[in-house]
C-alpha cells in the first residue's frame, strides 16, 4: 500500500542521514572518510574526531534505526510487527549506502542495534554487554561488532520468531560483508586496537 511505500522511503532517508559526515564537516571541517579506517561510522568518528563527537554519532546512528523501526507504528498503529523490522533493515541499507553522502556510508552496526532496541530493549542491553565484553578482551571494535552480530543471530534462533530471525540474519550478513577489510586486517594483525579501554 501507499503507506508501506512511504514507510520504506522514509526509513531509507532516515538511515541515509550521515551523522559522522555532518559532525565532521560542520564541527571540524573534515570528511572522516578521508581519515582512519575511511568508514562513515561511529567508530571512525571516535578515532578521527574524539570522544565527544564519537559518542554523539554513536547515539544518533543508533536512534536512526530506532526511529525507522518505529515508523510503521507511528504512521499506522495497525501494521504488522514485521514491518518494524523491515523498515529498520531499510534504514541499515540507508546507513551503508546513504543517498546524502555519495552512497559511501558505514557498516550498519549502530543502526542495526537501534532497530533491535526498538524491537526488544532487553535484547539490545544484552548486545551491549556482549559488545563491551569482547571489546574489553580483544580491543577490536570490528571483532566486537561481528561477535555481537553472531550472538544476536543465535539469540533470535532461540526466540523462534521467524520475522526476527530472517531480519537479523540479513543484518548480520550486512555487518560481516561490510567488515571484509577489517577481517583481513585482523588476520594480518594490522587492525588498530582501541586505546581507551
Ligand atoms: O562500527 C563499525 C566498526 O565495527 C568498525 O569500524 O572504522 O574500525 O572499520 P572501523
Amino acid at each position: 500500500s501507499f503507506l508501506l511505500i512511504l514507510v520504506l522511503i522514509l526509513a531509507y532517508l532516515i538511515g541515509s542521514i550521515p551523522f559522522g559526515l555532518i559532525v565532521g564537516k560542520i564541527g571540524y571541517g573534515i570528511d572522516i572518510r578521508e581519515h582512519g579506517s575511511g568508514n562513515l561510522g561511529a567508530t571512525n568518528t571516535f578515532r578521527v574526531l574524539g570522544k565527544k563527537a564519537g559518542l554523539f554519532v554513536t547515539v544518533a546512528d543508533i536512534l536512526k534505526g530506532t526511529l525507522a523501526a518505529s515508523l510503521p507504528v507511528l504512521l499506522s498503529g495497525d501494521l504488522h510487527q514485521a514491518w518494524t523490522l523491515i523498515a529498520g533493515m531499510v534504514a541499515a541499507v540507508g546507513h551503508m549506502y546513504p543517498i546524502f553522502a555519495g552512497f559511501r556510508g558505514g557498516k550498519a552496526v549502530a543502526t542495526s542495534g537501534g532497530v533491535l532496541l526498538f524491537y526488544s530493549p532487553l535484547l539490545f542491553l544484552s548486545m551491549l554487554a556482549v559488545f563491551f565484553l569482547v571489546l574489553y578482551v580483544s580491543k577490536y571494535v570490528s571483532l566486537s561488532s561481528m561477535v555481537t552480530a553472531l550472538y544476536t543471530l543465535v539469540y533470535t534462533i532461540f526466540t523462534g520468531d521467524a520475522a526476527l530471525m530472517i531480519i537479523v540474519a540479513i543484518l548480520a550478513t550486512f555487518v560481516f560483508y561490510r567488515h571484509r577489510a577489517n577481517i583481513k586486517r585482523i588476520i594480518n594483525k594490522t587492525e588498530p586496537k582501541v586505546k581507551w579501554l
